[in-house]
């Protein structure tokens, strides 16, 4: 198959390439290279020895984004393509609906030009808000998110749940992930924050290897076993594999899918830490602090239906989730720029 990855050489974009490429098929990256960088596209060369068709666009460009379906004739599209702090959207809300919503639309409108059916869209767990209890499965309501980052998932799940509505012929897979961390086994690629950390691994990641001091703790006081922040931690190679199984589903014609990613297992923000200092063999320094606004004290998937219609499940533990995690933060201290 040939397969159209928007965003490809983001983190989720990178370790969905080596996988598909890996199982034969021909991908095309589109990415305007704004929070990723195309050094991306020779770690993935380098790991597959394969080719990737690349082209540094912006997708809310409609002409430009068309005129690349028209010369591609791709069989399917994943788009990972967006911006996605959860902090910087609270104060950028415009850019982030604007970028992320309209980026969809020019996508889909091409693929409707060019009669490319089969749509596997990124999107979050974040879209069910605050759940009433756990595990979270797919039939949980989604709305009440905390965040325009969460609202631009949300918004997109249900425009092309309408267009799915009147395209019969159209294959739509929502893949909800829940906290997709760790690295590709050989270290080359992974996940490269854009300023300080935000999200908890990347944070510990950087305080591993010496670059920031100690990890702020966000609250000790929630209904969980050590009081910490319980999630999903998932290995974003198991992620990636998700995607793969879920092209196959849109092959045979599903029509709409929705699918949550997620192990189905908690972990708190103690349990990460203490698996961390396992990985790297020496103790992470941390504080504990005052809940962060718009947390919730548990998060986790029932991932069931992943399993009983797609066969997938996630294999790797937390060990070797904090293992690549590490490794690719020795091999990349600066990033992909500077080694
Ligand atoms: C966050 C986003 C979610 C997004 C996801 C991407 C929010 C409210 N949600 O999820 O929309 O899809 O990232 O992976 O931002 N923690 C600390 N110290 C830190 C950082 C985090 O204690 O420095 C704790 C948090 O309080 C939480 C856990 O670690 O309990 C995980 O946090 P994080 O990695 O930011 O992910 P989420 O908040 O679950």
């Amino acid at each position: 198959m040939k397969v159209l990855v928007s965003g490809g050489t983001g983190f989720i974009g990178s370790h969905t390439m080596v996988e598909l490429l890996n199982a034969g098929h021909e991908v095309v990256c589109v990415d305007d290279y704004s929070n990723s960088t195309p050094l991306v596209l020779g770690e993935v060369e380098k790991i597959t020895g394969k080719k990737v068709i690349a082209y540094k666009e912006n997708l809310c460009d409609k002409a430009k984004t068309l005129a690349i379906f028209q010369k591609e004739k791709v069989d399917a599209v994943i788009h990972f393509a967006g911006l996605k702090a959860v902090g910087e959207s609270v104060h950028k809300p415009i850019m982030y609906y604007d970028v992320n919503i309209n980026s969809v639309i020019s996508v889909v409108e091409a693929m409707s030009k060019t009669g490319v059916k089969n749509l596997v869209f990124s999107s979050s767990a974040t879209v069910y808000g605050t759940p009433e209890s756990m595990p979270i499965n797919e039939n949980f309501p989604t709305g009440g998110t905390t965040n325009p980052y969460g609202t631009t998932k949300l918004f997109i799940e249900k425009i092309l749940m309408d267009y799915c509505h009147v395209n019969k012929d159209f294959n739509l897979a929502l893949l909800r992930y829940f906290n997709p961390i760790g690295a590709h086994e050989s270290g080359l690629i992974g996940e490269v924050p854009n300023g300080i950390p935000n999200n908890l691994v990347p944070y510990i990641a950087q305080v591993a290897v010496g670059q920031r001091d100690k990890l702020s703790v966000f609250g000790d006081d929630y209904n969980t076993h050590d009081g910490t922040g319980v999630r999903d931690y998932i290995h974003v190679v198991d992620l990636a594999k998700g995607h793969l199984l879920a092209l196959k589903k849109l092959e045979a014609n599903c029509g709409l899918v929705v699918y949550n990613l997620g192990t189905g297992i908690g972990y708190s923000v103690l349990d990460v830490i203490h698996a961390y200092e396992k990985a790297c063999g020496f103790s992470i320094p941390y504080e504990i602090c005052k809940r962060r606004e718009g947390d919730i004290g548990e998060c986790y998937a029932d991932p069931k239906k992943a399993l009983e219609e797609l066969g997938w499940k996630a294999e790797f533990g937390i060990e070797s989730m904090c293992e690549s995690s590490y490794k690719f933060q020795e091999m990349h201290p600066n990033g992909f720029e500077k080694k």
